[in-house]
């Protein structure tokens, strides 16, 4: 047990709701699984916030709330931690999942979790309407659990980013690269920007092509940073494509959403790719 899932299990003996905080972006590869297994393991029910969803195409975010809310003891909800109205929605929301904690006795304790840089800190400085967090767009900012209150009877702990060690499986990772959850070194940009690429072609070819004034037919991830290399300039001193500048420039075009509003996964898929990595031991056993 790391030390990240140990003070969250600690910290989950004395919550009531959990707070799940997703990029709506990649609602799935941006879940720990382990949050969803401590709070099963303890019984507890669970706000899912799909956040972000200013940047994620609507059609998706509707095809996951619907997902999620047909679990038991979730409920989910598309906020936009940048819009008070949507963070005004997450208390009353809470109390309606444990109608049994009200008044000064009993109040109602909710846990903020989630990987880091979905938009925890940003959230908890809209709860609490004053800066407490520090926000940022490097991964793992806040690092020390603390509760605070959050008005009359009602408590909110901040745990650490949950991590977890190892991610399972490799779209997941290049997912969570392409939207900054994993830090910049951790991965190489230019296989980053490939992946986002095949994926980005077979969902939105249109933004693809009305962005960088491009034909995509035809064309794979690898053709597509090419392509976007030679439209940006991004050329070499010594001449040859500069594909690190290529795909720097299509990340950030993703990453800030000027590309469109992009999901990078929607519920059959993610189904499609697990159900995909489960058959592979069979295939060599
Ligand atoms: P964390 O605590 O979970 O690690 O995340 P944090 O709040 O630090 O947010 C990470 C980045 O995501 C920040 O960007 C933050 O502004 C941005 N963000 C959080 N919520 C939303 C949202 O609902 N919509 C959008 N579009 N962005 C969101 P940053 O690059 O540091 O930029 P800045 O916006 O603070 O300048």
């Amino acid at each position: 047990m790391n030390s990240a899932r140990r003070a969250f299990a600690k910290a989950l003996a004395a919550i009531d709701v959990v707070i799940e905080v997703t990029d709506a972006r990649l609602p799935g590869a941006s879940s720990n699984p382990m949050i969803e297994e401590l709070r099963h393991f303890r019984n507890r029910p669970c706000l899912k916030l799909l956040n972000k969803a200013d940047l994620a195409d609507p059609k998706a975010t509707r095809e996951w709330i619907a997902y999620y809310n047909a679990q038991p003891g979730v409920r989910a909800i598309a906020i936009s931690a940048k819009h008070p109205a949507d963070v005004e929605r997450i208390p009353v929301l809470s109390r309606q999942l444990a109608p049994h904690r009200s008044g000064a006795e009993k109040p109602l304790r909710m846990a903020l979790a989630g990987i880091p840089n979905v938009g925890k800190s940003t959230l908890m400085n809209a709860l609490l309407k004053r800066r407490v967090a520090k926000v940022g767009d490097e991964p793992a900012v806040t690092k020390s659990q603390q509760t605070l209150d959050l008005g009359p009877g009602m408590t909110l702990t901040d745990t650490p980013g949950l991590m977890w060690p190892k991610i399972e499986h490799d779209a997941d990772g290049f997912m969570l690269a392409a939207s900054h959850a994993i830090g910049r070194n951790a991965v190489i940009d230019e296989e980053v920007a490939v992946n986002l690429g095949s994926i980005l072609l077979a969902r939105y070819p249109a933004f693809i092509e009305v962005r960088y004034r491009i034909d995509v037919t035809g064309l794979d991830g690898e053709g597509l940073l090419e392509r976007i290399a030679h439209r940006r300039g991004c050329i070499r001193k010594g001449g040859g494509l500069d594909l690190e500048k290529a795909a720097n420039v299509f990340l950030v075009d993703y990453r800030s959403g000027t590309l469109g509003r992009i999901t990078l996964e929607v519920p059959e898929s993610r189904q499609q790719m697990l159900a995909a990595a489960e058959s592979v031991p069979d295939v060599l056993s």
